[in-house]
């Protein structure tokens, strides 16, 4: 059986770190925004443990950042230019997820090093990775300190609209770790994944072949 080498060890060193600080600002960011309902720590231990992890994410997304930008893995994260060749690819996933796995069909996406996600991982990895999570980084620095930034809070509508953009993102990625971790259990066996990114950084190349060659990603 191959295996492939899909996450190098900057890129597990980086998500190791990413996993367990957004937990933390999400579990700390509850008890920030229900500190009446929820009392586990006092409010000035919260908040500073709140900043001080958003400090070490917003550092830790420059190591993967500075990883994908100095290295050849980012064709990984480059986009299907062709938008029929990415819906019609999006479409045989989701029926894959939606009905194929369950009936023991392959996986329509063949794995290569610079081909590890397939068409809606891609589109979501990219949306979160350079819109939603530098945006809940911006808002939070922005609300971390509203005088030195206070120009800026007030460019963008003022602390109540910076709070609410930071609040809905936050209620996304709440859903986003539970929806990530389910999808992650879906490889050919429930941890294969898990192992992938959080161990060896190799996956087993099980799957049946796409039968398209039409876009330079799928030969990649
Ligand atoms: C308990 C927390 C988490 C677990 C167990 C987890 C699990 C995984 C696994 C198994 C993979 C590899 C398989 C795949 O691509 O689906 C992965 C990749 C990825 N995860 Fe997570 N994850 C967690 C939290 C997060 C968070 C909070 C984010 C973003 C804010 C995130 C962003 C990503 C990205 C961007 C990738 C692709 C990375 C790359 O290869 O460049 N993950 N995660």
């Amino acid at each position: 059986m191959t295996k492939i080498y899909i996450h190098p060890l900057p890129v597990r060193l980086w998500h190791w770190v990413n996993a367990v600080g957004f937990v933390l600002m999400i579990l700390t960011g509850f008890q920030l925004r229900f500190a009446g309902t929820v009392r586990l720590l006092s409010f000035e231990t919260t908040v500073d443990l709140h900043n001080w992890i958003g400090f070490v994410l917003i550092g830790n997304f420059f190591v993967w950042l500075l990883f994908y930008l100095f290295s050849d893995r980012i064709r990984a994260y480059h986009p299907e230019l062709s938008p029929r060749l990415h819906f019609e690819r999006s479409f045989r996933q989701m029926q894959y997820y939606g009905y194929g796995i369950f009936k023991g069909q392959p996986n329509p996406h063949k794995l290569g090093i610079y081909d590890k996600f397939n068409p809606m991982q891609s589109m979501m990895y990219q949306v979160v990775m350079l819109m939603l999570v530098p945006l809940i980084a911006v808002t939070g620095l922005l609300l971390w300190d509203s005088t030195v930034f206070g120009g800026a809070v007030q460019f963008f509508g003022g602390t109540r609209v910076v709070g609410t953009i930071h609040y809905l993102l936050f209620v996304f990625f709440c859903f986003f770790i539970f929806f990530h971790v389910y999808m992650g259990s879906l490889g050919h066996t429930v941890t294969a994944h898990y192992k992938a990114m959080f161990i060896t950084g190799y996956e087993d190349a099980h799957d049946e072949p796409q039968e398209d060659t039409e876009s330079p990603r799928s030969g990649a």
